[in-house]
């Protein structure tokens, strides 16, 4: 949905503590790989704790418009006909991804293969992000992509009709390019071959298995190289979603800076290619503890008890570490500021190309609300103190994380902190106000 809804602007202030049990939503990457491959699928496919935010909403509507039969049992329970490896039908309409990258670059990646056309746009945010990073890699497959300058949504793309299967080296860190790759080879023949340099999510081969695909993973010194054999037929499969750990950072994040708290957040993906911020707070001096870890639907769980941490340090985030945490900096950035010392986050540049350009809009609302910050294209220097001024009215630029980020903020600091658009957090988290505010923290719907 690129129309854009109508402004929400939220204040967070100084919270009592918070306490309780947070039930997180389901994870997001998974959500959307469940409803792509369950409509890549001969027969159905189950998928119980599916995310229902607008991003994966969209890719539902998206797999409908190719030809799957999806169905809403329940609030997060779905079933979906599949068509098939090949099978999906040209849309007739335009597919509107809204703000989400992941949706339109996995879904690219699945119809470059099928001799099939169709035009794909999104919000404001999704038509600035780039997408020769996946259309160059499809064009090698033999798909052609025709978009706006750079690259850019809105972007007709014809698949190939007699696909080869492709070998290609990632030039950054991406899943989604990963991903797009690994679906595009489903329907070429023989084997696609991607190598990844770094470690980046892993959720495209662990579900491509569990459908049926063949895919194996081998360390060289190039990196992860990653072989799937073409035209498998995959077969209809029952998807738990585990809950998502980019989420859970917010309420864990915020627990660690109200004094006081306490919180549950059960049944979180401790998956190590997303473990990243968990790591990084535990050498801050984070109180975590993971309970009762568990394997749910494929993906290493665990329940999180968080309580409120005092006397957090600023530390280094190494770039080897980025990937693992790439849609945490935000909230980090945000605990870094009430940590002792600098914490430094290097190898981040491709925070430059998310929702929004996050290094600065992290870095702006920052200096807002009385942070020091340093910056350069690929690092973000966050100088903590004992307590943060706040008292800014800040900009959520389209960006779901941005948004969380300073609320949680606004929790902690001196003086209260304004988002001037709390709509967007409904992509990713849509029951975040309920689930904070049932913890105890004061959110409200501010007018501006
Ligand atoms: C995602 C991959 C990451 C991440 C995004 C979800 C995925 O993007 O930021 O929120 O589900 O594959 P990149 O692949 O661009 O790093």
């Amino acid at each position: 949905m690129s129309a854009h809804a109508e402004p929400i602007p939220m204040t967070a202030r100084r919270a009592p503590p918070l306490r309780g049990i947070a039930q997180v939503p389901g994870d997001k990457s998974i959500s959307h790989r469940a409803l792509i491959l369950g409509a890549l699928s001969v027969g159905e496919t189950r998928i119980t704790g599916l995310l229902e935010g607008q991003d994966v909403l969209d890719t539902a509507a998206a797999m409908r418009a190719f030809g799957a039969t999806l169905t809403r049992d329940a609030p997060g329970s779905w079933r979906v006909q599949g068509v098939g490896v090949g099978g999906f039908a040209e849309p007739a309409q335009v597919i509107d991804c809204g703000n989400s990258g992941t949706g339109v670059r996995l879904i690219m990646g699945a119809m470059a293969t099928t001799p099939i056309t169709a035009t794909f746009t999104g919000d404001a945010s999704l038509n600035k992000r780039p997408m020769s990073r996946v259309t160059d890699p499809l064009a090698l497959f033999g798909a052609q992509a025709h978009g706006r300058r750079g690259g850019r949504l809105p972007m007709t793309l014809i698949g190939a009709a007699d696909p080869v299967p492709v070998h290609y080296s990632l030039p950054m860190p991406s899943a989604q390019v990963k991903s797009a790759v690994l679906l595009a080879g489903l329907n070429a023949p023989g084997q696609t071959v991607v190598i990844e340099p770094e470690a980046t999510r892993d959720h495209t081969e662990r579900m491509l298995r569990g459908f049926g695909a063949s895919v194996t993973v081998e360390d060289s010194p190039e990196g992860r190289v990653i072989t799937l054999t073409g035209q498998p037929e995959l077969t209809g499969q029952h998807v738990a979603v585990p809950r998502d750990p980019s989420s859970a950072a917010f309420p864990v994040c915020a627990a660690l800076l109200v004094p006081g708290s306490d919180i549950l957040v059960p049944g979180v993906s401790r998956n190590p290619t997303r473990d990243g911020l968990y790591v990084t707070l535990l050498d801050m001096g984070a109180d975590i503890t993971f309970e009762n870890p568990r394997e749910e639907g494929g993906e290493p769980v665990a329940d999180l008890r968080v309580r409120h941490a005092p006397g957090l340090r600023g530390v280094e985030t190494p770039p080897e570490r980025a990937a693992s945490m790439i849609d945490e900096f935000p909230i980090l950035a945000v605990v870094a500021a009430f940590a002792q010392g600098p914490t430094i986050m290097r190898g981040v540049k491709e925070l430059r190309v998310k929702e929004s350009d996050r290094i600065d809009a992290m870095a702006r609302g920052l200096e807002a609300c009385g942070v020091r910050i340093e910056e350069d294209a690929d690092t973000l220097i966050v100088h903590g103190a004992d307590s943060v001024r706040g008292g800014a009215t800040v900009e959520s630029r389209l960006d779901h994380r941005i948004a969380m980020a300073f609320l949680v903020l606004g929790l902690a600091s001196e003086a209260p902190v304004t988002v001037d658009d709390a709509s967007p957090i409904a992509t990713s988290f849509p029951l975040f106000e309920g689930l904070m505010t049932g913890l105890g923290a004061s959110l409200n719907r501010a007018t501006r």
